[in-house]
């Protein structure tokens, strides 16, 4: 039987998700933004509030979905996947309760910490600003700041890097969150490590590693993530496989303490000399790590949701031994003052060896537009991360740089060695 998928969600994450099942179903897709590439794969796509459970499941109901997979974090915060649950269509992500290991950053360490999970860092958490500031005040170090609340990656503060002691307070006292964590600083390189989740197993994907600063070099400000790289084995050039291998014993911890959980946990790690610590969980794909690890993914993704769905043991899962290289295309001036209206001059043909995939774009008739948040991603896949680099930046080239913002720096051979040093020094 072909199966009958709805997606939910229309960024890049969400287009890697699309023409990994494309091939193998009937696809149909909701969002609330229209995402070009996903409305060509799908035989349906529905315009609708991505954090409306009703209206979701109405046209869960309406295209006869079998199975649905939610893509981004809000719609699981909003409890879509427990109403598809609930209306007989299984959901591939947690329910808004097991969701809260992302959603809810005090609650995810307190998780941690009472499970007995490796890789917690030391951290308090506050819901008064004046004690939170008291805090830093004795304390012995440098503390990163997180509101305990969804901030789309952009809320968290690090002391020592972005603010000082002072900044700190005077970033908690002027953004009055309701509940903020403090946590010990880690000092490392960042690597993501995405697992499928089900019925108490996981199955893990490759390392990557997303770059989270706007500007070239890791300066300026945070965003959802600039672009990212993976190698063609599971670890990547900084981190020995045993380092791999100790974030697939955090991540196998984790699900162990989670009753329940299905879908994607993603686990951000920071690999510090005493091995990789958490950094956060996410309940989902990352955006852009999806358009990494789902191109060299060799299994089908139908197989993997329908075992799930299903109660069965998941698919071991087989990657081709390949490299990759994410490069977001951005607006001008993007994340703090984006400018949208700008029309794509690249297209799946002309990418060439490059897979092109769509987020937020406005699709009108005489073309397609950028927004005011990520527009789209050029990924290259080869043996190696430099010859992978170079596919990303010929369609980049082809895009050009008017009222667009890239990083030309992700996957080229400088800052990969950058990334090897730096571990070399900090272990020495
Ligand atoms: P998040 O929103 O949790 O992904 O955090 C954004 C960024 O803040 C991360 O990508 C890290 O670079 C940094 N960060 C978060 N927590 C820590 C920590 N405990 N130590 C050092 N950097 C951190
Ligand atoms: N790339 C980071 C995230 O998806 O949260």
């Amino acid at each position: 039987m072909t199966e009958t998928i709805l997606l939910v969600g229309g960024g890049g994450r969400e287009h890697a998700i699309a023409r990994a099942l494309a091939p193998d179903v009937n696809l149909y897709a909701c969002a609330s933004n229209r995402n070009p590439g996903i409305a060509r794969l799908a035989d349906g796509f529905e315009s609708l509030s991505e954090t409306d459970p009703e209206a979701i499941v109405a046209y869960a109901e309406e295209v006869g979905a079998t199975v649905a997979v939610v893509g981004p974090e809000a719609p699981l915060a909003a409890g879509v996947a427990d109403a598809l649950d609930e209306a007989g269509i299984y959901a591939f992500g947690p329910h808004a309760e097991e969701a809260r290991i992302e959603t809810d950053k005090a609650f995810q360490r307190r998780f941690m910490r009472d499970a007995g999970i490796p890789g917690c860092p030391d951290f308090e958490t506050f819901d008064d600003d004046e004690e939170a500031c008291a805090f830093i005040d004795d304390y012995d170090g440098d503390l990163v700041v997180k509101p305990a609340g969804l901030t789309g990656g952009k809320g968290v503060v690090v002391m020592g890097d972005q603010v000082d002691a002072e900044g700190a307070k005077e970033y908690i006292r002027e953004n009055d969150y309701d509940r903020i964590v403090l946590e010990e600083r880690l000092i490392g390189e960042e690597f993501t490590v995405q697992a499928f989740v089900a019925n108490g197993e996981f199955r893990a994907t490759p390392a990557v590693q997303d770059h989270k600063r706007a500007y070239e070099g890791d300066e300026g400000p945070n965003t959802g993530g600039m672009g990212s790289y993976s190698d063609a084995t599971w670890a990547l050039p900084f981190m020995t496989e045993g380092d791999y291998d100790a974030a697939l014993d955090i991540l196998d911890a984790t699900v162990s303490a989670l009753d329940g959980y299905k879908g994607i946990l993603y686990g951000q790690f920071m690999l510090t000399t005493e091995g990789p610590k958490v950094i956060e969980f996410n309940a989902r794909f990352g955006d852009p790590e999806a358009m990494n690890t789902l191109p060299v993914l060799e299994t089908k993704f139908v197989d993997i949701l329908t075992a799930a769905r299903d109660g069965e043991d998941l698919p071991e899962l087989a990657f081709a031994a390949q490299a990759t290289v994410c490069k977001y295309a951005v607006p001008d001036g993007y994340p703090e003052n984006p400018t949208a209206g700008t029309k794509v001059e690249v297209d799946e043909e002309s990418a060439g060896d490059a897979l092109l995939y769509y987020a937020s774009v406005d699709e009108r008739d005489d073309g397609i537009y950028t927004t005011t948040s990520r527009s789209f991603a050029l990924v290259g896949v080869a043996d190696t991360i430099a010859e992978a680099e170079e596919i990303a930046e010929d369609a980049l080239a082809v895009a050009g740089e008017d009222g667009l913002h890239i990083r030309h720096d992700i996957g080229k051979a400088d800052l990969v060695q950058r990334r090897i040093d730096h571990m070399e020094e900090l272990r020495r």
